[in-house]
């Protein structure tokens, strides 16, 4: 209503905008934030929604800063955390007010005062999604920290952009977590975050014309950073999943598999246990790895059933077991009769064993 007010007067309107803001403990940035936020909107409809998972009371403060915020502030708090980072703003994207949706983290690391460049540059009229850059002209990275998080941010792009050379050609950092997307242009049904990394989920997922603006990284205002080794390995993961899909993520975490098993394998047997004791151990640590990264990096969004953990594994352990139990004896026939080590006559066997199971999937599944 106060846009349309200000339309009647005749004053220049700019364009509906939501500003979403994935929160995860952040309730000491969110009343400096909100003031950054509407002072630097232009005059127009807008609103700030946060999207939030957090374990304080954050949410709360949301609310209590709301109720005397310039423009309209909600919140939505998440009861389950799914995807986290990335899951929290595909659910803003779905429930914003507005088409035009501006993504920033809830720390103040990214100025708003760069919200009305990020609109100018958008209603030039020839980019589907603004990116707040760190590393165009006049960039910054001061806020990375540590020289090494600015190397491993350096090597993670870097790679990020051999990967996807087509999409990514006119994105100079494709892990800023400050951009503008105009929500028409996006098939949000299609997202499957996973982890930091959205901006990079939009844009492998979706042909988009992008367009940046340069970006001083700021130091994080209050609270600690979330980034963690855990989300690396996820990042690798939705990396990997990305650009080869959710087979090859499977075929790469069971070949890591067979890599353990058979280092346990010679480990063991150098130690001088029983080359069948040795499989049997290989076999069983392998297993139950494979089960937890699989669950953990691969099928974490296809739970659409009620079955629980236990029963999962019960049922993931019980068919690989009896794979084991086929596969082992075989092995050792092998190394009875043709005298070769223990460990060859494994990876053979889990090569014979991946074969098995390929043929069983295209034959009878
Ligand atoms: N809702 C929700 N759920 N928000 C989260 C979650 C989550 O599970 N995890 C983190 N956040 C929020 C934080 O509260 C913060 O507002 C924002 O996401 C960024 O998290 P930080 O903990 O500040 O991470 P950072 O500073 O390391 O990451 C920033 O830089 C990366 C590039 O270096 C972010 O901008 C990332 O998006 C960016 O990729
Ligand atoms: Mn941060």
């Amino acid at each position: 209503a106060a846009g349309i007010a200000r339309a009647e007067e005749g004053a220049d309107v700019g364009t509906p905008v939501t500003v979403i803001v994935p929160t995860f403990n952040e309730r000491d940035n969110v009343a400096e934030l909100v003031a950054r936020i509407a002072a630097a909107l232009p005059e127009g409809d807008a609103e700030i929604l946060f999207v939030d998972d957090s374990t304080d009371d954050t949410a709360a403060e949301v609310a209590r800063v709301a109720a005397d915020a310039p423009v309209p502030v909600r919140v939505i708090h998440r009861a389950e955390n799914h995807g986290g980072l990335g899951g929290a703003v595909v659910v803003g994207i779905e429930a914003a007010s507005f088409d035009v949706c501006i993504v920033m983290d809830g720390d103040l690391q990214h100025p708003p005062e760069l919200l009305p460049a990020l609109l100018d540059r958008y209603d030039a009229g020839d980019a589907d999604l603004v990116a707040a850059s760190r590393y165009v002209g006049g960039g910054d990275t001061r806020g990375l920290g540590t020289a090494v998080r600015f190397g491993v941010s350096r090597a993670a792009t870097w790679l990020t952009r051999a990967m996807f050379p087509i999409r990514l050609a006119r994105s100079t950092d494709p892990m800023t977590g400050f951009f503008l997307v105009d929500r028409k242009r996006l098939d949000v049904a299609n997202l499957q975050p996973q982890g930091f990394k959205i901006l990079l989920e939009i844009l492998a997922r979706n042909d988009l014309r992008i367009a940046e603006v340069p970006m001083e990284f700021a130091e994080r205002r209050h609270g600690t950073s979330k980034a963690s080794l855990r989300q690396g390995a996820t990042f690798i993961a939705h990396l990997a999943r990305l650009r080869f899909g959710k087979m090859s993520l499977f075929a790469l975490i069971g070949a890591i598999g067979a890599a353990a098993n058979l280092g346990i394998m010679w480990g063991l047997t150098a130690a001088g246990v029983p080359y069948i004791w040795a499989a049997i151990m290989g076999a069983e640590v392998t297993i139950i790895g494979n089960f937890l990264l699989q669950e953990r990096f691969v099928f974490a969004d296809m739970r659409t059933d009620a079955r629980g953990l236990g029963v999962r594994f019960a049922s993931s352990f019980a068919f690989n077991n009896v794979e084991a139990a086929l596969r082992i004896p075989v092995m050792a026939l092998m190394v009875e009769s043709w005298h070769i080590s223990s460990v060859l006559a494994t990876a053979l066997s889990l090569i014979v064993a991946f074969f098995a199971r390929f043929l069983f999937h295209s034959l009878v599944v």
